[in-house]
């Protein structure tokens, strides 16, 4: 079964469990799967059983045409399963009596931990002792930090929720991109407000604009209306032209775009020859800092759920005092002066129906104080850097303000930098941009080519429309801000997210990617759609030289 499965997850569609049983039904169950995979014309999230008869009749009986998924339909199916898998704001549409994702299991109770009897008692992990290792001198001891905060919304929210608020934080993107558009972009510098176009007297024209609609038109085209401060155009990028729709294919709603055009006959639409995003430059020049330190980055711990991998955590902190490892192990260890936190660092209350029943502790406050205990642990010469994400204890809009104080005083004692997310920080002048990265899953489910167990492609796209969560109404939640800190105005040496549980380094253009996996094992859920999670690794990055290594502590060091 395992080789199905995993040609399947290698796609990124997940199998229903019926469908699973109808594969491994077939006399050649990997060629099967292999042949309804090559024969998708969609990429669905979530692979039903009618969706491979279909693809088994089309194939048998020729030119006949192959109903699919809608689009919206597609949407709603995506939207409900990673809702499922990652937990987080629900879409309206899911509600307990809505069992699409539900399927007759004889095993189902032991997939799901009912709770025992009367009232749970809280379970925290373990506190391990950690022994004083002889001859453990760690050379990150020797130096100060040195962490600056550059961007956080934290203490400097404005956002009262009113239209103005709104209207305020899209000037504020289209202001802030368009200057970007205009500095880097030839094309882009004599750009005109919309309602200068003189329909009559011009060809060719330059607009900078947010997206206010993208729909395709009957005869496979794409209809763009662009949006400035004066007035909205009608742009079309026409099938025929491949390069111009396969950019038209990656345009999100509510982004900043420019765009060259020919106007038509009669002035109304303007024929897309050009898309321009506000993509970092081909070269950014690395900062680096002149001491031979890293960072460690760890996201998605979420204590307080009974998947947090207790073992896995205690190898972990053994290992970084000096514990475990062998010698090129323990070295890293021995460097390592920050541990930054992207975000979900406790499993909440509340965060999804029935949360409850997979949780170890229930009480919030005891979820932190539980993290608090466990990062004790950690060697006191190593500074922490913590954000918030999803399942914490903070208003879900992002941008989302760090902890209240109430939560912070949990950790005293430890030298702890509580920031919100996003957050742009340098640690020893290198620069790190942090986002806990709810909406990698609105970019998965709105671009057709990206898909959420690619973090790093998608976080590419993010910077080349150096902006972290555009769209509104989506699967993330957005606070109108005055000012937009989800724009990615500088260009981070480093830039790290989370949430999708996976653990994955990249590059782009200069800049260093990081997945920061997590510390949960699969979920009933995860379970209940074939997600396997890649937990319990750590990606470490030597601020003075820009190397990454990834430890793995699913394996016995
Ligand atoms: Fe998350």
């Amino acid at each position: 079964m395992k080789p199905v499965i995993k040609s399947f997850s290698d796609h990124g569609t997940f199998v229903q469990p019926d469908t699973l049983d109808y594969i491994m039904s077939q006399k050649e169950p990997k060629e099967f799967a292999d042949f309804i995979l090559k024969n998708l014309k969609e990429y669905p999230l979530v692979l039903s059983i009618d969706q491979v008869k279909t693809i088994e009749q089309s194939t048998k009986i020729e030119e006949m045409p192959r109903p699919a998924i809608s689009l919206p339909e597609q949407k709603e199916i995506q939207s409900k399963t990673l809702s499922a898998i990652y937990g987080g704001e629900l879409p309206s549409v899911f509600t307990d009596e809505d069992h699409e994702l539900e399927y007759d299991d004889p095993d189902k109770d032991d997939q799901i931990d009912l709770p025992d009897e009367g009232i749970q008692e809280p379970e925290p992990p373990q506190v391990i002792e950690i022994k004083k290792v002889k001859g453990w001198k760690p050379p990150a001891r020797d130096y100060d930090a040195e962490i600056s905060i550059i961007k956080d919304v934290t203490g400097n929210s404005t956002c009262e929720g009113t239209t103005t608020d709104f209207t305020k934080l899209f000037v504020n993107r289209y202001s802030a991109l368009r200057k970007i558009l205009r500095s880097q972009r030839r094309e882009m510098a004599n750009a005109i407000p919309i309602n200068r176009i003189k329909k009559n007297s011009m060809k060719e024209v330059q607009l900078v604009g947010i997206i206010k609609d993208i729909r395709t038109t009957k005869n496979g085209h794409r209809l763009v209306e662009l949006e400035d401060e004066t007035d909205v155009a009608t742009c079309i990028a026409l099938k025929d032209n491949r390069d111009i729709m396969q950019m038209a294919n990656e345009i999100v709603y509510d982004e900043i775009v420019g765009i060259k055009g020919q106007l038509s006959k009669n002035g109304d639409l303007i024929i897309i020859q050009n898309i321009f995003f506000p993509d970092i430059s081909m070269q950014n020049g690395r900062h680096k800092a002149e001491i031979p330190v890293c960072a460690a980055f760890l996201s998605d711990i979420h204590i307080g759920s009974k998947q947090f991998m207790e073992d896995e955590w205690q190898a972990f902190l053994r290992w970084i005092n000096g514990e475990m490892g062998n010698s090129r192990q323990k070295d890293v260890a021995g460097k390592i002066k920050y541990l930054v936190i992207p975000g979900d660092v406790v499993d909440g209350i509340g965060i999804y129906p029935n949360q409850e029943m997979e949780l170890s502790i229930t009480d919030v406050y005891r979820q932190y104080e539980a993290l608090a205990e466990q990062l004790r642990l950690i060697p006191d010469h190593i500074s922490i850097i913590m954000q918030p994400g999803n399942h914490d204890a903070v208003r879900p809009a992002e941008p989302q303000p760090t902890f209240e104080k109430e939560i912070q005083n949990l950790f005293s004692g430890k030298d702890i930098t509580f920031v919100g997310n996003p957050c742009y920080f340098s640690l020893h002048g290198v620069e790190i941009l942090s986002y806990h990265g709810q909406s990698l899953l609105d970019f998965a489910t709105n671009i057709q080519q990206l898909k959420y167990n690619e973090p790093v492609e998608i976080m590419k796209v993010m910077l080349k429309k150096r902006h972290l969560a555009p769209t509104y109404g989506g699967y993330t939640p957005l606070a109108p801000e005055h000012l937009d800190y989800m724009i990615i105005d500088r260009v981070p040496d480093i830039f790290v997210t989370g949430h999708v549980h996976l653990a994955t380094i990249g590059e782009y253009r200069g800049v260093t990617l990081l997945n920061a996996s997590s510390w949960q094992s699969q979920t009933s859920y995860q379970k209940m759609l074939n997600f396997m999670p890649v937990s319990a690794k750590l990606p470490i990055i030597d601020l003075k030289t820009g190397n990454v290594t990834m430890m793995d502590f699913n394996t016995k060091l």
